[in-house]
């Protein structure tokens, strides 16, 4: 089977599907206390970091996708490339959910308070909101109809992912290592985009 192939998309297709729905059912049967496996004394709080966490994973593995293309020449990878961000977008909208119906009860004005005054919410909340539009412009025929515009507009997840980093530093109280690991990664995604639109504009 060669990669690339009709039959190498149908079958790796649903595999990496799967794959992304692994971290979601692990964090179901924790919920659901299967075979002894809880989520702790905080569950809300476990339930909604870990989305998180997946939701940012999720993202940054979207941005690695083409530089890997880039530098191992395999261009199959980028037909992985928007399922992995609808599945980013899908985690981080279980965060919020998780945020506001199981941590704030879905009391609106709770949660528009949060948005306000607490500035890694509000970070959090941009990128939800930025998110939106490129979930919705997903598409093949949103990126035949939108054309050039439709790069200019993806290039968002950029912003979002800084956001997304940012927001996870903020609201660490005292271990910054694990949000330093996720920025020094993003902090080499960056540069290699920069690196490589520097390359191909001298070309
Ligand atoms: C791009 C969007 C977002 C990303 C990537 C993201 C990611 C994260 C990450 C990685 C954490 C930390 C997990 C940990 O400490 O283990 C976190 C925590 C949190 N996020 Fe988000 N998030 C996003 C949007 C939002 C939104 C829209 C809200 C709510 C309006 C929100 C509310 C929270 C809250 C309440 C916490 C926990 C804070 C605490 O425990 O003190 N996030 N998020």
């Amino acid at each position: 089977m060669k990669p690339g192939s009709r039959s190498f998309y149908r079958l790796t297709k649903p595999v990496v599907f799967l794959m992304c729905l692994l971290p979601l059912a692990w964090l179901l049967l924790r919920a659901f206390e299967v075979a002894d496996f809880g989520l702790g004394a905080n569950p809300i709080e476990e339930l909604l970091h870990q989305l998180g966490r997946w939701g940012l994973k999720l993202l940054l593995l979207t941005l690695l996708i083409t530089p890997l293309r880039r530098w191992t020449g395999w261009n199959w990878l980028v037909r992985f490339r928007r399922m992995l961000g609808l599945f980013a977008f899908f985690y981080i909208v279980l965060h919020f959910l998780t945020y506001a119906i199981l941590d704030q009860s879905l009391e609106l004005s709770l949660i528009i308070e949060d948005v306000i005054e607490r500035p890694y919410i509000t970070l959090g909340m941009t990128g939800l909101l930025l998110l939106i539009p490129l979930a919705a412009t997903s598409t093949k025929g949103m990126m035949r109809r939108l054309g050039k515009r439709w790069q200019k507009l993806h290039r968002l997840v950029y912003v979002i992912a800084v956001a997304g980093v940012w927001h996870f530093y903020w609201q660490v109280k005292l271990d910054t290592l694990d949000p330093s690991i996720y920025a020094f990664i993003l902090a080499v995604l960056l540069g290699t985009r920069v690196y490589y639109s520097r390359r191909f504009q001298k070309q």
